[in-house]
């Protein structure tokens, strides 16, 4: 939610190089844009409702002046609609001071409230003019006008969540940014440093990064960095070297990021299994430091997760019951904390995120760590808030994902999850070595079967245009298939703004069927024939409940599998595959749907409405 960029150098214009990250942090908010320069002495700030592109034209009909200093925002807004006038930055002290915020700050009306006392006024309804304000007061007031120390002074007034960034003319060499609970990044360059969101925010000119810790504040200047605590105590950082280049992060001649992210699949898989595991079988999760005691100790294992994530986590429940034989429940992060859970020291949480700063999941893994349970993230974003809060991470290597429809993380979680599951039954001899061997050669095979589902993308395209009109959309599916038909359903809902549900198709007959009527898709995920209790006549069984009244059935369904030939009025064949792994194979086709659906109205794929990449907000 809300991406922020801070430049400081002397080679560089300043706004050139912000506008240049935001357009790559924009999906992570778009409501408002802005940037705020420091220049002869003056800030100069633009802002603009609506996208970068809004901005840049606002821009260039009213340049700003070159500068080698500035910060910018790309927003989702909480406090205030989208309006120019509450888009960030927020210039205050009479235009000495300006200030970019990611997250919400709790205590704002209170904050307000004292500061209008004092004579302030506001001109926008944000909690991040009030920080700003805040901020100058202290400033100017209790720091000596000292722009670090006013920040420390200011960061410890804040309650909630909130990056927040600051230019003050009086110190036009540097930039002071404080973190509590919403996430920054440092961009070490020669001569030059930036801050950003994420990586992302300055990738095209460094690749050197310090992942900041939660309660430290930087103070940035073109040679350098210094991180304290809000207390004013020496701090550092933890630096990392970014992995991939800007080209991941570029669209390669796809129409969206969504459908290059789509693609991208194969790699994300490859990746994500790399290195994992030696010529016999065995696996080795060194970046997982949990004793293997503890491991062997667990009784039950909760996933925690949101949205796509927690799709990911329910296809993962099958595999890690199957194989290892632990209880295991997958709660919405959001729900988990508020039932009271039953938690101790022998319940693993594992938190499934791709960008690590999930608020909902966040707060999960600290609740979850405060019971005593040991936390394993499944992540995508190294460095983040999740990762940094468990005991131990199990990356994904999908790379960065920009479309704010979640694809190749959703299914390099699995992946990841399935590797989890079978270390667990590695370490408490649930199976043996050359078992573990066979699935993970299974595994293998998966990005040359996810590849030649990618080559049938245009049958699956071509019936997005068909289906793009459609009313709603059922999916359907069981056991592995459930979730995959829950994933397919909120794709649709997300970037094509469809009316879609998932249901088990078991379910089918205690009420979704009465929605059933004369013309009503509905996909349907078929289990493999050697699926096991017989799940594939049951589900050929419904394929023809909701055929013989009246639905356009579209059938998801292998090689090979004749027996829902005629039932079916559109097949998108997948590979054969083991029964648990096909999750990896079904959900490519519905991705492709979705995209292509939404593309047919006319849509931003990249940018559906009211939503944001990360959701840094309870
Ligand atoms: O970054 P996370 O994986 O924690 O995000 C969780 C959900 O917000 C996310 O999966 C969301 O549902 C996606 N936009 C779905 O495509």
């Amino acid at each position: 939610m809300c991406g922020i960029v801070g430049y400081v150098g002397g080679g560089r214009d300043a706004k050139s190089v912000i506008i240049e990250g935001l357009r790559r942090l924009e999906y992570r908010g778009y409501d408002s844009a802005g940037v705020a320069v420091v220049a002869d002495g003056r800030i100069e700030c633009r802002k603009k409702a609506g996208k970068v592109a809004d901005l840049e034209a606002e821009i260039a009909a009213h340049p700003l002046d070159a500068s080698h200093l500035g910060i910018g925002h790309t927003r989702w807004a909480t406090h205030g609609g989208p309006t120019d006038v509450n888009a960030h930055p927020h210039v205050v002290g009479g235009g000495k001071l300006a200030v970019v915020h990611n997250g919400i700050i709790e205590n704002f009306a209170s904050l307000r409230a004292e500061l209008e006392t004092k004579g302030y006024t506001f001109l926008s309804e944000t909690d991040t003019e009030v920080a700003g304000a805040l901020l100058f007061d202290v400033y100017v007031n209790q720091a000596s006008q000292d722009l670090t120390r006013a920040m420390q002074l200011t960061a410890q007034r804040l309650e909630g969540a909130f990056t927040l960034l600051a230019i003050e003319v009086g110190q036009p060499d540097r930039i002071v940014a404080a973190r509590w609970n919403s996430p920054l990044v440092i961009g070490v360059g020669e001569g030059e440093n930036f801050l950003g969101s994420d990586v992302s925010g300055f990738i095209e000119f460094t690749r050197d990064a310090v992942e900041m810790d939660n309660g430290q504040i930087v103070t940035l200047t073109a040679d350098g960095y210094s991180i304290t605590t809000f207390d004013g105590a020496s701090a550092e950082g933890k630096p990392f070297r970014v992995e991939w280049d800007v080209t991941a992060a570029e669209k390669g001649g796809y129409n969206s990021f969504m459908e290059k992210e789509i693609h991208d699949q194969p790699a994300a898989v490859r990746d994500t299994l790399y290195g994992r595991f030696n010529e016999e079988g065995r696996l080795t999760l060194d970046e997982l430091r949990i004793d293997e005691s503890v491991l062997r100790s667990v009784n039950k294992i909760i996933i925690v997760a949101c949205g796509t994530a927690a799709y990911a986590g329910q296809v993962a429940r099958y595999a890690i019951e199957h194989w290892c034989r632990i209880p295991t429940e997958v709660e919405l992060a959001h729900e988990f904390r508020y039932r009271d859970p039953i938690v101790t020291e022998q319940t693993l949480v594992v938190a499934v995120s791709q960008s690590g700063e999930t608020m909902d999941t966040l707060m999960a893994v600290r609740h979850a760590r405060e019971q005593g349970a040991k936390v394993i993230a499944i992540c995508n974003t190294v460095g983040s808030s999740i990762p940094r809060e468990a005991d131990a991470v199990l990356y994904t290597y999908a790379g960065p994902e920009i479309a704010v429809a979640s694809t190749k993380a959703f299914i390099s979680q699995i992946v990841a999850a399935y590797l989890l599951a079978l270390y667990l039954a590695q370490v408490r001899g649930n199976k043996f070595t050359d078992e573990i061997r066979g699935i993970i050669e299974q595994l293998q095979e998966m990005p040359d079967k996810i590849a030649s589902v990618l080559e049938n993308a245009d049958q699956v395209r071509e019936l997005g245009q068909e289906l793009a009109n459609s009313k709603s959309v059922l999916f359907l599916g069981r056991h592995v298939g459930f979730p995959v038909a829950l994933e397919g359903a909120l794709k649709l809902k997300e970037v094509a703004y469809l009316h879609s549900e998932g249901f088990a198709a078991g379910e089918l007959k205690h009420g979704p069927i009465a929605l059933v009527e004369e013309g009503q898709p509905v996909f349907v995920i078929v289990p493999s024939k050697s699926s096991r209790h017989s799940l594939h006549a049951k589900v050929v069984s419904n394929i023809q409940e909701v055929r013989a009244r009246g639905a356009v059935t579209i059938v998801i369904a292998e090689e090979g599998d004749e027996d829902v030939v005629q039932f079916a009025n559109h097949i998108i064949r997948i590979p054969e595959s083991p029964g648990l792994l096909q999750p990896l194979l079904a959900t490519v086709p519905l991705q492709i749907f979705a995209c292509a659906v939404a593309e047919a109205r006319g849509l931003n794929v990249d940018q559906p409405r009211n939503l944001a990449k990360s959701v840094t907000v309870e």
